[in-house]
């Protein structure tokens, strides 16, 4: 029975191995308080059987549009729900929602909901890729459904590759982030594509040691999750990070800044945004020692010269791969926040800086930041101390608001 003060959430399941796991995610999803309809369709029923979707949920289960026909379910789950997220999402079950068929119950109920869709696709690498399916995805997210990346990984059998389903965890938090933005609105960078880069580079001195930096990546894997809840496509470059992979980011990991720099520009190239969230190591040892460095009783320590690296946001910035692209730099200040932030952002040519005060007990690590956000236009947006996802939800409405007006005001 539908509980009136909770969110009601149809989790559709498609055939596929990845079925399983969506006993997981059905699970999370009651347990933080969802009212959950499971809709499989037939051939789910071949990996997880009713019995368990029924009880697991505490709702009725079916697949066709011919059980229960007095209370016309084909047309009132759909028409009810708050939030649909089919997972796993087959190639065939993206195949007949892009093309909208009605031959289900499932198709049926995506084609009768208003609100948010989320698909989490799983399948093999062979068929996420072919050119029928990567245009199904577009046309589905082009129409404002939320697609997640599949995770790479280990598939149905030995193999491994893209494909793999998201942790439902991941998953879980997808459906909280699109289910907090509403109904209406919310999916505003569909259609998009964008570029984050995360975390903190490490530049090696030999086998074993590197000059490195305290960043955790959790404001970049924060952007990552929010525009993945805003219906964007997400690369996220993740430069030593050790947090889960946000489910639907598209996720290149990268040690040092040259790594970066080449992950970051090769992704930028069809972007409509690049942010670069990523505490970039400015210097780098000039010389990598090929055994590992000793010490010499008697003598003292060598000198470690540096040599500078490239500056990937002032490159970008001044490059701009994609006309119109937008692009975003972060500064960590200890001092002098605003007026350093200014100088950065006029010296780095981007179109928005966020500036945060760090030191040795604040913003590393945290799962909480505070920020001004500079506009190159002079435009200048305080976020209070809150959540990463505040902040990050606040970035991309700035960059929403530039991408919406043709271009940042540099390119107009
Ligand atoms: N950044 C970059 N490449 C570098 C260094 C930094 O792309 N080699 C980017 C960071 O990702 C961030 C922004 O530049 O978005 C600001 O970096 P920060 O280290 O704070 O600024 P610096 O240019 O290093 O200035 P300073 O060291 O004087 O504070």
């Amino acid at each position: 029975m539908h509980t009136p003060d909770k969110p009601r959430v149809v989790l559709g399941v498609s055939g596929g191995i990845a079925a399983y796991k969506a006993c997981e995610l059905l699970r999370r999803l009651t347990e933080s308080g969802h009212d959950v309809r499971v809709v499989p369709t037939a051939s789910a029923l071949n990996f997880v059987g009713e019995a368990t979707w029924a009880a697991l949920s505490g709702n009725p289960v079916a697949t066709g549009v011919w059980e229960d026909v007095h209370e016309v379910p084909h047309v009132r789950i759909g028409q009810s729900a708050d939030l649909v997220v089919v997972a796993p999402a087959t190639a065939d079950t993206l195949a007949r929602a892009a093309h909208g068929l009605a031959d289900d119950l499932l198709t049926n109920t995506l084609l009768t909901a208003r609100c948010p869709v989320v698909f989490a696709p799983a399948m093999h690498t062979e068929m996420w890729e072919h050119p029928a399916t990567a245009e199904n995805v577009a046309t589905l997210r082009r129409r404002g459904a939320v697609v997640v990346e599949p995770a790479v990984g280990r598939l149905t059998g030995a193999d491994t590759g893209k494909g793999r389903l998201p942790e439902p965890g991941e998953i879980l938090e997808v459906c909280l982030r699109v289910l907090a933005r509403g109904a209406g609105g919310g999916r505003d960078l569909a259609g998009r594509h964008v570029v984050v880069s995360a975390g903190g580079t490490r530049e090696p001195l030999d086998p074993v040691r590197f000059l490195g930096n305290r960043s955790s990546g959790r404001q970049g894997y924060a952007l990552a999750r929010t525009a993945v809840a805003r219906g964007a496509r997400v690369t996220l470059v993740a430069a030593n990070t050790a947090l889960p992979d946000p489910a639907g980011a598209d996720v290149v990991p990268v040690g040092t800044a040259v790594q970066l720099r080449e992950a970051v520009l090769k992704a930028a190239g069809d972007a409509d945004a690049v942010v670069m969230a990523a505490a970039v190591a400015d210097f780098r040892p000039a010389r990598y020692v090929q055994g590992k460095i000793k010490k010499r009783d008697g003598q003292g320590p060598e000198p470690v010269a540096l040599v500078r690296n490239p500056d990937v946001l002032a490159e970008l910035s001044a490059a701009r791969p994609r006309p119109g692209q937008v692009v975003v730099g972060f500064a960590a200040e200890t001092d002098d926040v605003l007026a350093n932030g200014r100088a950065k952002l006029a010296r780095k040519g981007c179109d928005l800086l966020v500036v945060n005060e760090v030191g040795e007990d604040r913003t590393f690590g945290s799962a909480e930041n505070e920020a001004v956000l500079l506009g190159a236009d002079g435009r200048e947006t305080p976020v209070p101390h809150g959540p990463k996802e505040a902040l990050a939800d606040t970035v991309w409405d700035e960059v929403v608001r530039m991408l919406n007006a043709g271009g940042p005001p540099s390119s107009r």
